[in-house]
């Protein structure tokens, strides 16, 4: 397994790292088995598998449900886990019980926050704790009732000195990578160099020192919005539907299940029942 160090290698060796989200065990068994560096069992998982129309509603327990599936299908790959909306807010000690709490039923390697300010206390509390902290700024998605939707960030000049000065202030508090979400290209670019802790962008353009999508976004996977910066690395959805529509129309015409999926008596028991 990877440690954090070994990210603090990837970034000064131009070694990009890859990291996908995951909520279950078989997401998890094929990211390991595809070689990612990173598993994030991100709060996204609100959205594109329990169905809400965003992260807010999303508690500690569903994050520990999922993060224990995801860590029983990839024991071998660094996973961190969000901590959901509201769980992160309030007195320090309370965030530490929760993290604590998180670090030992998931397995986790790290947990993320989104913010900075306050934020960063939290990580600095976690971190002197033992417990590795992956920042994220730029849009973040526990805020998009404040921000008005999820819209870019950090487009003006003032938006993008803020943004590297929460950036720095992560780093300082103990961080050990930062995610940047939706930023423009440039910022991501004066944030890389700025910091000496990885950045992981999505909808950050190409020169953070890694990328994170959502597995059901980069493989179409699942009836929800796939936001604009989002490849398509397969279209799964269309193969499942194309599955399930099969399936129910061979039940229908009796083609499914045949005698090939069946189990089969003995004549000489058959006898005895029927004489
Ligand atoms: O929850 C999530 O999937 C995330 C990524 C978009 C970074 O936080
Ligand atoms: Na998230």
């Amino acid at each position: 397994m990877k440690s954090t160090s070994d990210f603090l290698k990837m970034k000064n060796q131009g070694e990009k790292i890859a990291m996908i989200t995951a909520y279950d065990y078989p997401a998890a068994k094929f990211s390991e088995q595809a070689g990612v560096d990173m598993i994030l069992v991100g709060d996204s998982l609100g959205m594109v598998v329990l169905g809400y129309d965003s992260t807010l509603p999303v508690t500690v327990d569903d994050m520990i449900h999922h993060a224990k599936a995801v860590r029983r299908g990839a024991k071998e790959t660094f996973m961190v886990v969000d901590m959901p909306f509201g769980s992160y807010h309030g007195d320090l000690n309370d965030t530490l019980k929760t993290a604590v709490k998180m670090m030992q039923e998931t397995g986790a390697d790290a947990l993320k926050l989104e913010g900075a300010g306050d934020v960063a206390k939290a990580i600095e509390k976690l971190t002197n704790t033992g417990i590795p902290v992956v920042a994220h700024l730029g849009l973040q998605p526990q805020l998009a009732n404040v921000l008005g939707g999820y819209k870019v960030q950090g487009k003006t000049a003032e938006q993008a000195m803020r943004l590297i000065k929460e950036a720095k202030e992560c780093e300082e508090a103990g961080a050990c990578a930062v995610v940047l979400e939706c930023i423009p290209h440039q910022l991501t670019e004066a944030v890389t160099k700025e910091l000496a802790i990885p950045t992981i962008g999505i909808g950050a353009g190409p020169s953070a020192d890694g990328q994170v999508l959502v597995f059901h976004d980069l493989l179409t996977f699942g009836g929800h919005h796939i936001p604009k910066f989002v490849e398509s690395f397969a279209f799964v959805g269309e193969e499942i539907e194309r599955g399930i529509s099969n399936y129910t129309a061979a039940v229908k015409d009796n083609s499914f299940p045949t005698l090939k999926h069946s189990f089969t008596m003995k004549d000489e028991e058959l006898t005895r029942v029927y004489g």
